[in-house]
């Protein structure tokens, strides 16, 4: 059996941040919007400027004291009036981050955002600004951070004068994952924002969600390929294990999240191990079958204590497929322990299943052994269909996009 896929996730050898997205070793075509303007002072006219902790503003997953984004696809949601909209980015934000945004139920935009500069997002020529109907109104303005390990900071956000930020307030249902590469959609066309865990939480259309995942992590407390703790110690953290978490927040005692300050997840979603399970992960000494079961064995219950409501979904996982004769193979990674977890737990009913075996096949995953954006797709639609029948949640996103540029058809129908 030649074993073809090891997943890994060098995050730390990620250091650079380039906005050229690839495809298939070659360059896609991208329509990046430079939205850098100058700066914008309480002296500037025509501007209206609020702080980072306006109450109208709405940060969505984790964000730190210092209004630093952290984890998978962060968010900043807002109501506003007037035509315009600009942020400025403090100089905690990751040079030439690509962040998505958009206005009201429009198509998301991209935009590569700079450390420490105002970056207008809406202005009076925004295409579709003008069709709001009387029923769209506030005007809502959402802006997602697409990578895993680059953040923003946010500094201020401005508006026409005379006009105001507006609160919109949160779903009433959230769901949180608990993950590594896959969930955080290493690999994939843009990141997180193409990952199965955004496909899923923004799939619904009405729910919040928080993406508690970063590449290479492992759920037992160990250097996998060098992030320097596991999930079991660092869900509990504000930040990730990005490096420039250590730089900003140092490594002895990062900040706890504070999870009574936020609405408590009704579905966690944790799809975690495929790095306890490699033992080219760098973890010295490797995790054992053993040391994944009990730290997995214990993490339901931590996860309970803080979410005591929440439904705990987990997801078994399929970590690659091998070509085995004439055919292929899911390779799978703690097959019996994440069932054994869950039949640890099943009697008390808030722990569930999800197998994932079937979902994907060797081709929805790329040559850095991760899904690919079909491969996100087809997870998070499956995932989407088994909390709609297992808990009842319908579909409420009818119309805007969720998948950015996925739009592949064949114009040469009579080929
Ligand atoms: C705004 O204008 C006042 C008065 O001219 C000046 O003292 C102040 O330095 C200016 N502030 C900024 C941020 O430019
Ligand atoms: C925001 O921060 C400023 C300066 O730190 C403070 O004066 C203000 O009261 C804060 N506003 C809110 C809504 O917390
Ligand atoms: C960035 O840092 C410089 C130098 O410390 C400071 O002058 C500037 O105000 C900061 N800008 C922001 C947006 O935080
Ligand atoms: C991203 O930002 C950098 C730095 O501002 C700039 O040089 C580059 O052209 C931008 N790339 C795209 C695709 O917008
Ligand atoms: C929207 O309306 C404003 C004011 O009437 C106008 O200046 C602007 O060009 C319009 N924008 C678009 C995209 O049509
Ligand atoms: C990884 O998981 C597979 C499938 O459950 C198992 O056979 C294998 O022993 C595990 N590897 C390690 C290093 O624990
Ligand atoms: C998961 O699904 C696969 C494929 O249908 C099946 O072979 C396997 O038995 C299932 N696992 C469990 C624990 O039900």
């Amino acid at each position: 059996m030649r074993l073809l896929s090891t997943l890994c996730g060098l995050a730390s050898l990620v250091t650079l941040s380039t906005s050229t997205i690839f495809q298939n070793g070659q360059e896609r075509e991208t329509h990046f919007i430079d939205t850098r303007v100058a700066p914008i002072t309480a002296n500037s006219t025509g501007w209206k400027t609020y702080g980072p902790n306006a109450t109208e503003l709405a940060y969505k997953g984790r964000w730190d004291s210092k209004h630093v984004s952290w984890w998978a696809a962060p968010g900043l949601k807002f109501g506003f009036e007037g035509q315009n909209v600009a942020i400025t980015f403090g100089n905690l934000t990751s040079q030439g981050v690509l962040v998505a945004y958009r206005l009201g139920g429009l198509d998301w935009h991209m935009s590569n955002v700079t450390a420490g500069a105002t970056h207008q997002f809406v202005s009076p020529s925004t295409p579709g600004l003008n069709l709001t109907q009387p029923w769209q109104f506030p005007l809502t303005f959402e802006l997602r951070v697409t990578n895993w390990a680059y953040g923003v900071q946010i500094a201020a956000v401005h508006l026409s004068t005379s006009s105001k930020l507006i609160k919109i307030p949160p779903y009433s249902k959230t769901i949180e994952f608990i993950g590594d590469s896959l969930t955080s959609g290493y690999s994939a066309t843009y990141e997180a924002f193409s990952g199965f865990g955004y496909n899923i939480g923004a799939g619904f259309g009405n729910v919040e969600f928080s993406i508690t995942a970063y590449p290479g992590i492992c759920l037992h407390d160990a250097d996998c390929w060098g992030n320097p703790r596991g999930q079991e110690y660092q869900w509990h953290r504000t930040p990730d294990t990005s490096p420039r978490a250590y730089q900003i927040w140092g490594a002895a005692d990062p900040p706890k999240w504070d999870f009574a300050a936020h609405p408590p997840a009704d579905i966690v979603i944790i799809n975690i191990g495929t790095n306890d399970n490699n033992t080219a992960n760098g973890a010295e000494p490797p995790v054992t079958r053993d040391q994944y079961l009990r730290s997995y064995l214990d993490f339901i219950p931590e996860v309970h204590a803080v979410y005591p409501k929440a439904q705990i979904v987990l997801m078994s996982l399929w970590n690659g497929f091998s070509a085995v004769g004439n055919s292929f193979v899911q390779t799978g990674a703690y097959t019996d322990e994440v069932y054994a977890v869950y039949k640890a737990f099943e009697s008390d009913g808030y722990v569930h299943y999800f197998n994932s075996t079937g979902i994907l096949q060797h081709n929805d995953i790329g040559p850095q052994w991760h899904p690919t954006d079909v491969g996100h797709v087809k997870i998070a639609s499956h995932v989407m269909q088994y909390i709609r029948l297992k808990f009842g949640w319908e579909f409420a996103a009818t119309g805007p996009e969720v998948q950015h540029e996925t739009l592949y058809w064949n114009d040469e129908v009579r080929y």
